[in-house]
């Protein structure tokens, strides 16, 4: 098996397509579980996992505390009500006491964009061997959901087999408010690196026409795109007109905690011309996947009709991969820490 190169993921920026593959075909070993009773599997015995979230999740949480605990490792819970942050203490030295405990993989979720790097940073900085996995951080990067949108598209498009250049040349439409959304920048270094386009749609307060650079500016301080021949980005503002070319749609979230009130008053009419809704989806004659990272705002940005009776809305489905996403990330992750202290013992870990 190919030795993982990272020890955090912090973003999808520098993953290269055989980052992508090595993940998505692990994820798919671990999908295909299809018993009604899940055994668990020994690959993380041993292993401290500490979720801690410093924002609200409801999915992110759950399922990579459920993939920790499906691949047999400790799970330890933070929570920010009861914890001594209430007395000052900072988001790192509250890492930092987690790695001291022995946490072998922190999960955070983080209101600041770079939050997670910046801990990542310190530890590296400290020698400590504690990897750090990002779970959302600011408006910056959500890996896992960028991954797992990926999986989900690629295993509809093609279902017996994951093969990622089906999404070459596809048209890729993601709705909604893409300026607040870090899911939707992980989609499109996600789903560019293998061919696709991008069309993001939406009033020019929620998606700027800059973002149409988003990619070249992702790397303008970086050393490389590791990724050759990436999709291009399109901005639309009719999501009537875009849907008619589309093969997939991912409506976004409104994100209002993150908005102040001169957004929100601007965004009066938003539903009326960008909620998917049944009839909008009629303008396209094939059955268009339709994805959703939820939370969801039912008839603001996706009609609850969608939500429960359209036959691809795969909201269900990107939950459930979610799982097999999150666990293909720790046990990768725990291959690197592996390697570097030395006691790698594939005849156990081998998947
Ligand atoms: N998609 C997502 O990040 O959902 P949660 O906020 O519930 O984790």
């Amino acid at each position: 098996m190919r030795s993982w190169p990272h020890k955090h993921i912090i973003s999808l920026a520098n993953f290269s397509k055989e980052d992508y593959e090595q993940l998505l075909t692990l994820a798919d070993k671990f999908n295909s579980n299809k018993e009604n009773r899940i055994k668990k599997i020994p690959f993380l015995e041993g292993y401290l996992v500490t979720s801690l979230f410093f924002e609200a999740s409801t999915r992110t949480r759950n399922s990579f505390e459920l993939a920790a605990k499906r691949l047999s490792a400790e799970v330890q819970t933070f929570n920010s009500t009861s914890s001594s942050m209430s007395k000052g203490e900072t988001d790192i030295d509250t890492a930092l006491t987690y790695a001291s405990m022995g946490s072998n993989i922190i999960i955070i979720r983080h209101s600041s964009s770079n939050g997670p790097l910046k801990i990542a940073q310190k530890i590296d900085h400290k020698k400590i061997t504690t990897s750090i996995i990002n779970a959302g951080d600011g408006l910056n990067g959500h890996p896992s959901q960028g991954l797992l949108d990926l999986y989900t598209l690629i295993n509809f498009f093609s279902p017996n087999k994951i093969n990622p250049s089906v999404l070459n040349s596809k048209n890729i439409l993601i709705v909604g408010d893409v300026l607040h959304s870090r899911v939707a920048r992980s989609n499109i270094l996600a789903l560019s690196a293998f061919g696709a386009n991008i069309t993001l749609c939406g009033p020019e307060e929620l998606v700027p026409y800059e973002m149409k650079n988003f990619i070249n500016s992702t790397y303008l301080n970086q050393l490389k795109d590791p990724i050759k021949n990436r999709g291009g980005i399109r901005i639309s503002r009719s999501l009537q007109k875009s849907i008619s070319n589309t093969d997939a749609i991912i409506i976004l979230r409104l994100q209002k905690e993150r908005m102040n009130q001169n957004y929100l008053d601007c965004l009066n009419s938003y539903s009326t011309y960008y909620c998917l809704t049944l009839d909008k989806l009629k303008l396209n004659k094939k059955e268009l996947p339709v994805l959703h990272p939820g939370p969801v705002n039912r008839d603001i940005e996706i009609s609850s009709k969608v939500v429960d009776e359209y036959k691809n809305c795969l909201i269900n489905k990107q939950i459930k991969n979610g799982i097999a996403i999150r666990m293909a990330m720790l046990f990768l992750t725990s291959q690197y820490q592996d390697l570097i202290q030395s006691n790698f013992n594939p005849s156990v870990k081998k998947p």
